[in-house]
C-alpha cells in the first residue's frame, strides 16, 4: 500500500531553485547506494542509514520509517504520527524552495517505496508479518560529528562562551523554523547534530554549525495558531504542553532553555518538577547575563518567555561577536544537483 501524506507528490515533482542551480528532489531508492546492514542511528520512529546519491556522489542520511522497523510493540500510532509529521515538515521546507538554514538539517526529499527493495539490501525488519508495508524514506544531508548529547556525555559541562555560541546558533535555527510555521516540539541534545569538523575546545564540534534534526514530533502551526497534543521528551518539554491547554512555538524556546541548562551543567536532565531552582543550581562561574537569559527561556508562563527571534536580541546573545557565515554541506548539496 502506498501512502503519501498531504500534497507530497506535488512537492516531490516540483524542482526548485537554489541560487542559480536547479535542485531536483530524489524520488526513489534506486537513486542511492545505501548500506542497510548497519544503521548510523536508531530512534523511536525509525532507523537512519548512510547513503550516497549515485548521480552526484553526495553523501546523505536516509531515515526510514515503517511500522515493520519499530522495535516497540505498541509503536503503531507513534510511527504513523512520526511519518505524517516528518512528511509535512519536509514538504513545507521543499515547497519553500528548500532553502536551508545553516542550523537546521538540510532536507533533500522524501518518498515511499516497497520494503522489499531495502530488505534485499540487508534491511532488517522487526516485524516480519508487516513485510508488505510500505517504507518511508527521508533524505537529508549526512551529519557525522555526533550529537550534542554525545558531546555532553563525553566532555561534560561546557564553558559559558561555548554554550553561548551554540545557543545562539540553535536559536537562529529555531527562529527560521518558526518563521516557516514549523514547531519542532522535541528540541533536546540528542536532536542536535554536528558536521564532522574541528575547531572547538569542547571536542571536535563546530560551535557555529549545530543542526536541529528530527521532525517526527514537529507540526505546522494551524491557522488559528494554537497547537494541542502532548509531544516532546521528559526533562525538555514545556509546561504548557503538559498542561494540555494549547500552546505555540514558544514551547521550543523552553526546550532550548533546558538544552542550555544541560550545556552549562554537563547534561544532567533538569527534573520536571524542580525547574524553579534551575537557575540557582548553575555553577557559580556562570555570569548573571546567562542566568537571566536562561530564566527568561524557561519561564513557566509562555507569555513571559521570548520568542526565538526575540531571544536573539537578549543581552547575553548580543554579547557575542557576530558569527562568520557557516558554509559546508548545504552549499555542497545544493550546487551539485
Ligand atoms: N542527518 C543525519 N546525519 C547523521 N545521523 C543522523 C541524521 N539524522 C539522524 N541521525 C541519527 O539517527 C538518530 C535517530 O534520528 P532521529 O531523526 O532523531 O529519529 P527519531 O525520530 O526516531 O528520534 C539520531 O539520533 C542520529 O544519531
Ligand atoms: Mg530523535
Amino acid at each position: 500500500m502506498r501512502r503519501v501524506y498531504g500534497s507530497a507528490v506535488a512537492a516531490l515533482h516540483r524542482p526548485f531553485m537554489a541560487g542559480t542551480c536547479r535542485v531536483k528532489p530524489p524520488q526513489c531508492l534506486g537513486e542511492f547506494a545505501v548500506d542497510f546492514t548497519s544503521p548510523i542511528g536508531m530512534g523511536a520512529c525509525g532507523s537512519v542509514f548512510a547513503g550516497r546519491h549515485l548521480e552526484t556522489n553526495c553523501e546523505v542520511a536516509i531515515k526510514t520509517m515503517s511500522r515493520a522497523l519499530l522495535t516497540a510493540e505498541a509503536g503503531g500510532p507513534q510511527v504513523e504520527a512520526g511519518i505524517k509529521n516528518e512528511s509535512e515538515v519536509f514538504e513545507r521546507v521543499l515547497l519553500d524552495g528548500g532553502m536551508p538554514h545553516p542550523n537546521v538539517v538540510e532536507v533533500m526529499g522524501f518518498f515511499d517505496g516497497q520494503i522489499t527493495e531495502a530488505t534485499e539490501k540487508g534491511l532488517k525488519l522487526c516485524h516480519d508479518e508487516l513485510a508488505d508495508e510500505s517504507v518511508h524514506y527521508f533524505v537529508m544531508e549526512l551529519l557525522e560529528g555526533g550529537s550534542l548529547q554525545d558531546h555532553l556525555d563525553q566532555h561534560g559541562a561546557m564553558k559559558e562562551d561555548e554554550a553561548q555560541q551554540l545557543t545562539r546558533s540553535l536559536c537562529e535555527g529555531l527562529a527560521s523554523l518558526h518563521e516557516k510555521g514549523i514547531v519542532h516540539r522535541d528540541v533536546k541534545p540528542g536532536n542536535v547534530l554536528f558536521r564532522k569538523t574541528c575547531g572547538s575546545t569542547h571536542g571536535d564540534i563546530d560551535l557555529q554549525g549545530p543542526k536541529l534534526i528530527d521532525f517526527s514530533h514537529a507540526v505546522i502551526v494551524p491557522a488559528e495558531g494554537i497547537l494541542t497534543g502532548e509531544s516532546g521528551t521528559r526533562g525538555y518539554v514545556a509546561p504548557e504542553i503538559l498542561a494540555d491547554k494549547g500552546y505555540g512555538p514558544k514551547c521550543d524556546v523552553f526546550s532550548l532553555g533546558c538544552v542550555l541548562h544541560a550545556m552549562l551543567t554537563g547534561g544532567r536532565l533538569p527534573k520536571r518538577h524542580a525547574r524553579v531552582g534551575m537557575v540557582t543550581r548553575l555553577p557559580s562561574s556562570v555570569s548573571p547575563e546567562a542566568r537571566s537569559f536562561l530564566d527568561s527561556m524557561i519561564s513557566c508562563d509562555a507569555g513571559l518567555r521570548p520568542s526565538a527571534a526575540d531571544a536573539l536580541s537578549e543581552p547575553w546573545l548580543q554579547m557575542l561577536p557576530s558569527l562568520a557565515p557557516t558554509t559546508g554541506a548545504s552549499d555542497r548539496l545544493l550546487t551539485v544537483f
